[in-house]
């Protein structure tokens, strides 16, 4: 695990964002795998303005997205689908056939793992994987005691994640209950991953994960066991670890 620790919330997405321009870089049609949630924002708006700058070219870069509500339309603003458009695929030259997103819209669970999980292999694995923590440790969402052999699955939400996520929505009826998310054995697959973290509010969740005992009751404590592992954090996130 290599920790870069950063200044605050800006500082941290400008350098995910480089670590990821940097893979790109190398290679052109590497296959990203994306996150949503409020962490990774300021990386993608960094991943635009490189590219924006002519510094960047997402012409045959791939992408798969960890995770998607289960029952929302892509239409719906909170469904990552329309989040991965509206932050990142409709501001940089990327071919949208190259991305993909599990399907929420599909209400068979198993058909929809299953074949969101053909898509990943058929493309190689991931070269790189995005990542944010959840309050409980989750990372897609794979809430607190999944197997840590699991590939894209369907999960209930945990009441914890629920009400961290009703704050995108108008009221907490509104959150959808179950998600389809690529699985902890999918995420380590991964050639790297890269976690960006920012906030007090997720210091303890950090030093539980990444200096605690590797559980499936704290799911990101896994990714002690990556062999290439980048926590990209700012001073807030890891203000537990001085004390
Ligand atoms: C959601 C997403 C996760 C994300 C987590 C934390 O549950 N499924 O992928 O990491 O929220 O979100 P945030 O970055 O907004 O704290």
């Amino acid at each position: 695990m290599r920790i870069v620790r950063t200044k605050n919330y800006e500082d941290m997405s400008v350098k995910a964002a480089d670590l990821i321009a940097s893979v790109i870089l190398l290679k052109p049609n590497c296959v990203l795998g994306l996150a949503t949630g409020s962490s990774p924002i300021g990386t993608y708006q960094n991943l635009v303005k490189k590219y924006q700058d002519g510094n960047l070219d997402f012409n045959t870069v791939r992408s798969v997205n960890l995770d998607e509500y289960k029952g929302l339309p892509r239409t719906n603003p909170q469904s990552y689908y329309y989040f991965m458009h509206d932050n990142l695929f409709s501001k940089v030259n990327i071919n949208l056939e190259n991305t993909n997103l599990p399907n929420g819209m599909e209400p068979d669970a198993k058909k929809a793992c299953e074949e969101y999980d053909t898509v990943i292999k058929s493309m190689g694995g991931v070269d790189l994987q995005l990542l944010g923590l959840g309050h409980d440790g989750h990372i897609g969402f794979n809430e607190p005691n999944t197997e840590f052999d699991k590939t894209t699955h369907c999960v209930d939400l945990t009441e914890m994640t629920i009400e961290a996520n009703k704050r995108f929505f108008n009221s907490i009826d509104e959150v959808p209950r179950q998600a389809y998310t690529m699985g902890i054995q999918t995420i380590m697959e991964a050639k790297t991953v890269l976690m960006v973290v920012s906030g007090k509010d997720k210091a303890k969740i950090l030093k539980e994960a990444f200096f605690g005992p590797v559980t499936p009751s704290v799911p990101a404590s896994i990714l002690q066991f990556h062999p290439n592992f980048i926590l990209v954090a700012d001073e807030d996130a890891l203000s537990e670890l001085d004390k």
